[in-house]
This record gives C-alpha cells, structure tokens and sequence, in this order.
C-alpha cells in the first residue's frame, strides 16, 4: 500500500509546490481532492486547483464539516466550491454515513414490512438518539472550542441519523431521492426551545482533565455535552419527541438508536401498570446489533 503513496508539499495560498503535485497526477484517472484543511483554506484551494488546470471535469472535490459556522458562512462557502466545480463535483461527506450500522437504517426500515406499519407516532411513544464518547478533546481543543458538541455532532452525524430514523421511504434507492426525503424530514423540524435543551462541560475526573483544561481556555462556555428534545411537524410524527444526546467523557462509548413504543392500551396482567412498551434498540457502535425488548411472563407462577 505504501508504494501507492507519495507526498508532496505546497503552499496552499502561494504558488510553490504546484507544478511537483501536478508531475505526480496521472491523467488516464479520475482525480478526486480531498480537502483535509481547515474551511477558511476551501476556497482558495479550489481556485488554485481550477487555475492551475489540476481539476479537470471529471475530478472530484471532496470536503467534511465544518461547512462554515451559520448560515452565511455555510452559503459563502458552498459558493466558494460552486464557483469552481460544478455541484456533480463536490462531495460533502459525512463519515457516519459510511458506517455499516448507518446504512443498515435504511435496510432495516425498508428491506422489512415488520417495522414500517408501526413506525409513527401512533405506536411510537419516542425516539433516543444517543451518541456518547469516551474519550475527550484532547489535542483538538483549539478547534473544538470554536464549535462544540452542537456543530461538532449534531448539525452533522445526528442530524444524519435523526433523517434516517424518521424520513419516508424514499421511491428509489438513488442519491437525490434519498436526499430530497431527508431534506423533508429537517424542513419539518420545530425551532427547539431553550428548556428543552440541556448544555454540559465535563470537569477533571478519573479520566482525565477537564474541558476548559483541554481546550485551554479558563473561561470556556463551550458545550462538550447537549442534549434537544426535537419535534417533527409532520403526518407521520407529530406528537413523538425525538430525544438527541451527545457528550465526550462519558462513561461509556456508545451509539445507539432506541425506539420506544407505546405500551398496550389496556393490559390484563395486573403486573404490567406502568410496564414500559416494546424497545426497538438499534446498536450503531461497539457491539453493533439490534435488540428487541419484549414483555414476557416469569417462569412458574408469578409476575411478568
Ligand atoms: C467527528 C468529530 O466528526 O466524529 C469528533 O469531530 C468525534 O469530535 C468523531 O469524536 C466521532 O466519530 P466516531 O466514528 O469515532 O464515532
């Protein structure tokens, strides 16, 4: 794999370093750049790719978040890309998508008729979405503490699960179909109110120091840990609270869906007030699996 491999050094603002990445690319290939930088470099890189006539128009630029830190900044650099690749060209990727739990969503969604029918507010009394880290930020405090666990995880990764969860099933398995389903779902978000809202900073503990120790900033509000009780306005799940929650230093690491149903409407066990109902849990990482929790009777005489 090594032999695949060189390296090159350039200046991404200057012109050193061009003309020896330009000796090294292949012509016969499609060129993809992933742009493993900082955003404030996105755009002046693309140009240089563009008037250097390294990009061709089969290449591929490839970008991660953040995508600018609001609106603005997120539309000033999506036409930063656009005004040098045509929009086939660029690729926002999100790596969560590329985890085989993740893409297992959509097939056990709508590769089974088990679930689909009970997969509404009617039967779904909530939703978890919970991705928790163990480890810190440690080296990468200067740029966490710009964005925190709400730019950092929420807007990208949940906000991925959270459409994959709830959208409809999309007529084909094709990217712009799947895209124009998980557009509908976020378009059907209510504004989150603050008291729904929880922020959190973990302190020094067994596992190591605290947030603003990390992120070397005394004074930091920066949050490490937030948890949303989101709403969607829509048919399908109006009435249902989707809980999102993410945090670094957790306990444990863990990635999971859960979805919790109703329970029955009447029950005729007298142990059963108050049981919870079925849970759907959906194991994205370590321990990747599915567990269905259901009610069942003790052995021998007794409760349930
Ligand atoms: C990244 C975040 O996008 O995802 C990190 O910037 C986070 O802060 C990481 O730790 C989590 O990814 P994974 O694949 O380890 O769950």
């Amino acid at each position: 794999f090594c032999a695949c491999l060189d390296y090159v050094k350039l200046d991404a603002k200057g012109d050193d370093g061009w003309d020896a990445l330009a000796a090294k690319l292949r012509d016969d290939v499609v060129r993809v750049f992933y742009l493993s930088v900082g955003p404030a470099l996105f755009g002046v890189i693309s140009e240089k790719l563009n008037t250097t006539g390294l990009a061709t128009d089969k290449s591929r630029i490839v970008v991660e978040k953040p995508l600018g830190h609001d609106l603005a900044s997120a539309e000033a650099l999506n036409a930063q890309l656009r005004g040098c690749f045509s929009e086939k060209q660029i690729y926002r990727i999100d790596h969560y998508l590329g985890k085989e739990t993740v893409q297992n969503l959509m097939a056990l969604r709508f590769a089974n008729a088990l679930f689909e029918p009970l997969w509404n507010a009617q039967h779904v009394d909530h939703v978890q979405i919970t991705v928790s880290e163990h480890i810190g930020v440690g080296g990468r405090g200067g740029y966490y503490d710009k964005s925190g666990a709400l730019r950092d995880m929420v807007q990208n990764h949940l906000m991925q699960l959270l459409c994959l969860t709830a959208m409809e099933p999309p007529a084909k398995f094709d990217p712009d179909a799947v895209r124009d389903e998980k557009l509908k779902v976020i378009r059907a978000l209510e504004p989150v109110p603050l008291k729904d809202t929880v922020r959190g900073q973990y302190r020094a503990g067994s596992a190591g120091p605290s947030y603003v120790d990390e992120a070397e900033n005394p004074d930091s509000k920066t949050e490490s840990y937030v948890a949303l009780k989101v709403n969607i306005s829509n048919w399908r799940w109006a009435g249902t609270p989707i809980n999102l929650r993410t945090g670094k230093r957790m306990r444990n690491r863990l990635s999971e869906i859960t979805i919790a149903f109703r329970s029955v409407p009447h029950s005729i066990f007298p142990d059963m007030e108050d049981r919870p109902g079925n849970v759907l849990v959906i194991r994205l990482q370590p321990d990747e699996g599915i567990t269905l929790r259901m009610t069942i009777k003790d052995p021998g005489p007794g409760g349930m």
